[in-house]
């Protein structure tokens, strides 16, 4: 696994692990991980330096390659050069050495970014006009195209989900347009109000992590012939806007006050996300079905972060 130690590869290896066990899994990243544990196999790596990935390859003949390392939508809009270089050459990198040296699988994440302003924005559908608009979802759909171009070219077995935000606890999310959804409800324990930097009624795709990884090993553990997807698979989850979330807590926490932001930069690339994504193809191939709604999800993010 490439760029492990952020949002979600902390929590993803962790299930890796359980499933395949912790000599079979090899986490990876610019920088060591926070609390390494004993038995767990790490490397340093840069995925833009090749001749060193190669050689990590080479090492451990991997079967299957889980590529995280990216620049997020927030974060790409201040270095858009920086993002294009990583988020393109990191994919064109792994996919090369993997034909090259036979890696039979491998996994890479798209997102809900790859939709833009002239997508339907209720219920977007798998197949439909594409025009982002962010150095992030123009990298993501780009990644895509030559997602679906290396399978159908060379029969290199790549699988990939467009995940909505992901929501979670265990990790801080790395500089996305929907880190308001994890952010809320640290400060909501911590000072009991939150100041959003999205207005209140942006609705946003968002899934719960434990939904995320298990729908990432499903779609990995599918076979071959069940899948009819090559770029990426919508990925539906929980809908909701700032003022719903911020409803929800209160239920739990009657004193948090929410308030919001004007002009803040992030506005722009959610308004030109969808609101909600619909994902019939990913249940009809690979059963996807998440677990948590908005209601489940509180309850739970609350009761970890206490
Ligand atoms: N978190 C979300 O809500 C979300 C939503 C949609 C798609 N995604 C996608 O999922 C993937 C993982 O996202 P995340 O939220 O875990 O991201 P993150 O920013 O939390 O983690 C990315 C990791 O990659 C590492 N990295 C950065 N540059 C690297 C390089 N050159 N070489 C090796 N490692 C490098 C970073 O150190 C970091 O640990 C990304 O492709 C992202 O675009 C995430």
């Amino acid at each position: 696994m490439i760029g492990a130690n952020g949002q979600i590869g902390t929590e993803l290896a962790v299930a890796l692990r359980q499933k395949f066990g912790s000599e079979n899994v090899i986490t990876s990243d610019l920088r060591e991980p926070r609390s390494p544990k004993e038995g767990e196999i790490f490397e340093i790596i840069n995925v833009l330096d090749k001749p060193a990935l190669k050689a990590l390859f080479e090492k451990y003949k991997p079967t299957q390659v889980y590529l995280l390392a990216a620049m997020l939508s927030a974060t790409g809009e201040q270095y858009p050069m920086k993002a294009w270089d990583l988020n393109m050459n990191g994919l064109l990198n792994v996919l090369d050495l993997a034909l090259e040296l036979g890696i039979k699988k491998i996994f890479w994440p798209s997102s809900i970014a790859v939709f833009g302003p002239h997508s339907p924005k209720q219920n977007t559908p798998q197949y439909c006009i594409m025009d982002p608009n962010s150095i992030y979802g123009i990298s993501k759909l780009a990644g895509e195209r030559l997602c679906e171009y290396y399978h159908k070219k060379y029969g290199l077995d790549i699988r990939s989900l467009r995940y909505p935000g992901i929501i979670s606890w265990k990790t801080a999310p790395g500089g996305g347009t929907t880190d308001y959804a994890v952010d809320i409800f640290f400060e909501a324990l911590k000072s009991g109000k939150y100041s959003c930097f999205l207005s209140a009624d942006t609705a946003l795709p968002m899934l719960y992590m434990e939904d995320a990884v298990a729908g990432t090993i499903a779609l990995m553990d599918a076979a071959q012939e069940q899948l009819t997807v090559r770029s990426s698979y919508n990925l539906g989850g929980i809908s909701f806007t700032p003022a719903e979330i911020a409803e929800e807590i209160t239920k739990i926490l009657p004193n948090f006050e929410m308030s919001y932001v004007e002009n803040d930069p992030r506005q722009a690339i959610a308004d030109s996300w969808p609101a909600s994504i619909e994902d019939t193809v990913a249940q009809e191939d690979w059963n996807w079905k998440p677990t948590f709604d908005l209601q489940a999800m509180t309850k739970d993010m609350i009761e970890n972060l206490k």
